[in-house]
């Protein structure tokens, strides 16, 4: 979910909803406004995107004031109604309250409520805790201190924010595992799930720790944890600015983010490369001795984040030859895990945030390991949580589906491959030097990919009435299937599956059938060409049943032409880099193919960008 909150002399309206437009990305079930003015409470909310609450404003506008929160919401407890939409008030309508996360004994304190006279309207866990705000102010009548009153008496993970109209120029937050950060403005306050929600108003910025309240006033911000006892706040100031959280004349974000590739992989390569050709990895805090110490890497993530991370495996266990595993962060904890001291952990997240891979963080922890976090968002929990990280610079991701963050994730996991083997001396040093340089040189290599798209966009839109489209590859070109796959899922709302290439024997070729498109990703026929053979009777096998072949090969590669009905071409790449090469094609024929059946490409249907419930 998103969560806005501001103080100042500016219209609380107009900041919370421009806020709201940038965080829309978390959530687009419901959305709501509360403002403070005349002495009063004023508030709107509606199910559906952010458009249909701002119609609503047209037809009953709020009063003026300049304090204000706002919320979009992807849906936990209860369906995304315009009741179960935030803020959710009192039975006074003087408190609002705007909730991220899941409040796990809601029904205990619900049942409470409702004995002590409370009428609840709702069926979320979030009005609760305006009713049990609005208890502890008429005691208190500090709203700072009723929110940790409240909080203390909360179990799960949430983030909240809250006015109340007997406070009117002030906002308060509270924090629990899910994002929350102040922004700090000249007599203005804001409070964000991201500072993408802010930034247009000021880029300095401060990250609050767990279990800490903040209070925020035209001329200042108080943080104290929730016991009341002050705490320690780091400020920081946001490196890039409103123009890279905005569409800058492309149709959808996930257009500007797909162009946007070959910038961020440099971006993300800037300064980590030395003059010697060697890698610089300093903000890596984990000693030489103690990288020389690790004896297995375990990576866990999700989503796009997760195939990133299978690739990083092929690299990480050639490079260095320490055993890697790759989990599913929701599936990492419960499965008691092996791990001790001599563990390195990596946790791959663009948001920082993601719920499942942050718990699997910290069971690690617990455990003794090392965590090295590869994130993409500035001070976000993950990062914080962390022994060390490696930041991706893609700049901001905006679109739902993920694009340049995982090719920057794949930097990054090549980085700590490559350092890791740089660091420990392995038998690869001249390979590992030379693909150093090549690293260099990849983004221009994906560059020239994104100049020759036009045939794809055009295969993707002739295929727009089909149902199902498979998608093969072997070695890391299975990885970036199984990307491919979760891209067209995500997006197109088709049936897409990814398979490694020399399983189809064993099940998925009962699935061919006449003019079935199917993907395969062939790896390079330099080095080691047996993969590449084996893959081209693969593809003879599936166009032999009829199958419609998309063949993705590397520049030079004649093999496969008699049997690919389409060919995608790619630059040259040392096999272990293709994936950064392989994966654009795949990226824009799923946009493509969204755009063609009519869906919303930055805003697929029941997704959100960043999920921070487990
Ligand atoms: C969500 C998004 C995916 C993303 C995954 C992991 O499911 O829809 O696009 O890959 O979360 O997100 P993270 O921020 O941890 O990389």
């Amino acid at each position: 979910c998103g969560i806005v909150g501001y103080v100042g002399s500016q219209s609380a309206l107009d900041v919370v909803m421009a806020g709201l437009k940038r965080l829309e990305y978390r959530g687009y079930d419901s959305a709501g406004v509360a403002v403070l003015a005349d002495g009063g409470l004023a508030s709107a909310k509606r199910a559906g995107k952010l458009v249909n609450l701002e119609k609503e404003l047209v037809d009953r506008p709020l009063p003026s004031g300049s304090t204000g929160i706002g919320h979009t919401r992807w849906a936990t407890h209860g369906g995304p109604t315009d009741a179960n939409a935030h803020p959710h008030l009192d039975n006074a309508g003087r408190v609002a309250v705007v909730h991220n996360g899941i409040i796990e004994n809601f029904a205990l304190l619900r049942a409470e409520l409702a004995e002590r006279g409370h009428d609840l309207a709702s069926e979320t866990d979030t009005e609760v805790v305006s009713h049990l705000l609005a208890e502890e102010f008429s005691s208190c009548a500090d709203l700072a201190e009723a929110m940790r009153l409240v909080c203390r008496r909360l179990e799960g993970a949430f983030t909240l924010v809250a006015v109340h109209a007997d406070e009117p120029d002030v906002v308060v937050g509270a924090r629990r595992n899910s994002p929350l950060v102040v922004g700090v403005g000249e007599g203005e306050a804001f409070l964000a799930s991201d500072v993408a929600a802010f930034i247009a108003h000021t880029r300095s910025a401060l990250e609050l720790g767990q279990d800490q309240v903040v209070e925020l006033r035209r001329d200042g911000v108080t943080v104290t944890g929730f016991d009341g006892s002050p705490a320690e706040v780091s400020s920081y100031h946001v490196d890039w600015d409103a123009s890279a959280a905005e569409k800058g004349g492309y149709d959808y974000f996930m257009l500007k983010e797909i162009a946007e590739q070959p910038k961020a992989v440099a971006d993300t390569l800037l300064g980590r490369i030395d003059t010697s050709g060697a890698l610089t990895l300093d903000e890596v805090r984990i000693s030489a001795p103690e990288l020389r110490e690790v004896d297995k890497v375990v990576i866990v993530a999700c989503g796009t984040a997760f195939h990133a991370g299978l690739i990083a495996k092929y690299a990480i266990e050639h490079w260095t030859r320490i055993p890697c595993e790759v989990e599913l962060a929701s599936e990492f904890r419960y499965r008691d895990p092996i791990l001790d001291a001599r563990s390195l952990v990596i946790a791959i997240s663009q948001s920082g945030e993601t719920m499942d891979t942050l718990m699997a963080l910290r069971h690690a922890r617990e455990q003794g390991s090392r965590v090295l976090a590869i994130c993409n968002t500035n001070g976000s929990t993950i990062p914080r949580e962390s022994d060390a990280v490696l930041y991706t610079h893609a700049g901001p991701e905006v679109a739902v589906a993920s694009t340049k963050a995982f090719l920057t994730q794949l930097v990054a996991c090549y980085l700590v491959a490559l350092y890791l083997g740089q660091v420990r001396g392995t038998k690869w040093g001249d390979e590992i030097r030379a693909v150093i340089r090549d690293l260099a040189e990849i983004s221009g290599a994906v560059e020239r990919v994104l100049e020759t798209m036009e045939p794809v966009r055009a295969l993707a839109r002739s295929l727009a009435g089909k149902k199902t489209v498979l998608f093969l590859g072997r070695h890391v070109g299975y990885p970036v299937a199984l990307e491919g796959a979760l891209k067209l899922k995500e997006l197109a709302y088709m049936h897409a599956e990814g398979f490694a290439a020399g399983e189809l024997k064993h099940g998925p070729i009962a699935l061919i059938e006449d003019d079935l498109p199917v993907v395969v990703v062939v790896p390079s026929p330099r080095g080691r060409s047996v993969l590449h053979d084996k893959i081209v009777s693969n593809i003879q096998e599936i166009r032999a049943r009829g199958a419609r072949t998309i063949v993705i090969a590397e520049e030079g590669d004649e093999a496969v032409v008699p049997y690919a009905d389409h060919l995608i071409r790619i630059p040259v790449t040392p096999t272990l880099l293709q994936p950064l090469v392989a994966t654009v094609p795949l990226q824009v024929f799923a946009c493509e193919l969204a755009t063609a059946r009519g869906n919303e490409v930055d805003q697929p249907r029941n997704l959100a960008k960043s999920v921070t419930v487990e």
